[in-house]
């Protein structure tokens, strides 16, 4: 009985595959190997991003924030007190790195750590800050103020790459952290 269970599942499960259709097999074959691939966060890829969104500071690639946190931080009106700051961009600028930000937020990733990102907020809570994310915080909790902002070369958690000595990767790996004036981190 048991034997002609498997029998059958297998035969049905076969006749499925096979009429799977080329190009859909291919993009499956796209997504496992994207998931092979997916580790970390996805680095940033488009160059208006890196350099709008990269001259006062690291460029945060899209996959460490949810949309919803996006959509309010890449608002025309919200981008003219940008954490005290004026940030703001023409149309044009801001509809094209609404559309890029938008596709390679946190939710949409198969990179391990957005995954992890995306699971530590609940649903409606729309972060502002990628320091105040609940797996963000977790993971440095064991810094100490001397570390972070009493440190000249750090000043702030928001700077990323002035310990993750491989950020611009998108690579955070406790491996890759140096912290200036302290050294490397040995957990
Ligand atoms: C004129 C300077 C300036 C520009 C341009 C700028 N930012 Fe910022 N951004 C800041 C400042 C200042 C902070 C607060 C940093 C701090 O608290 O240490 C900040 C913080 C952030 C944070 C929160 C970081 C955290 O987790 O604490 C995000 C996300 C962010 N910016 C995204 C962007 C994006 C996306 C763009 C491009 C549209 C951008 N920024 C352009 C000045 C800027
Ligand atoms: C002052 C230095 C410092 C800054 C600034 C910093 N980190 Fe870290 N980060 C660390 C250390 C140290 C660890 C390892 C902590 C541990 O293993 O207990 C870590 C761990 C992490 C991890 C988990 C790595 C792993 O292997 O599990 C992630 C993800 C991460 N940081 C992201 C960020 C992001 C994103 C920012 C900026 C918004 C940031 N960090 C800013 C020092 C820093």
């Amino acid at each position: 009985m048991k034997r002609q269970l498997i029998l059958i599942s297998v035969l049905v499960s076969a006749s499925v595959v096979t009429s799977v259709s080329a190009s859909e097999e291919e993009s499956f074959g796209k997504w496992v190997m994207s998931i092979s691939r997916t580790k970390e966060v996805k680095a940033v890829n488009n160059e208006l991003y890196a350099e709008e969104c990269g001259a006062c500071h690291y460029a945060y690639p899209p996959g460490l924030l949810p949309i919803q946190s996006w959509e309010k931080l890449l608002d025309a009106k919200a981008l003219e007190d940008h954490f005290g700051e004026n940030a703001e961009l023409d149309e044009a600028d801001l509809a094209s790195l609404q559309k890029y930000v938008y596709a390679n937020s946190a939710e949409k990733s198969y990179y391990k750590r957005a995954r992890k990102i995306t699971r530590s907020i609940s649903e409606g809570e729309a972060p502002l800050r990628i320091t105040e994310v609940k797996y963000i915080k977790r993971k440095h909790h064991e810094l100490t103020e001397e570390m972070v902002k009493g440190n000249k070369d750090v000043s702030s958690l928001s700077n990323c790459n002035a310990c993750h000595t491989q950020a611009e990767k998108g690579i955070f790996d406790d491996d890759t952290v140096n912290i200036p004036n302290f050294g490397e981190w040995d957990d």
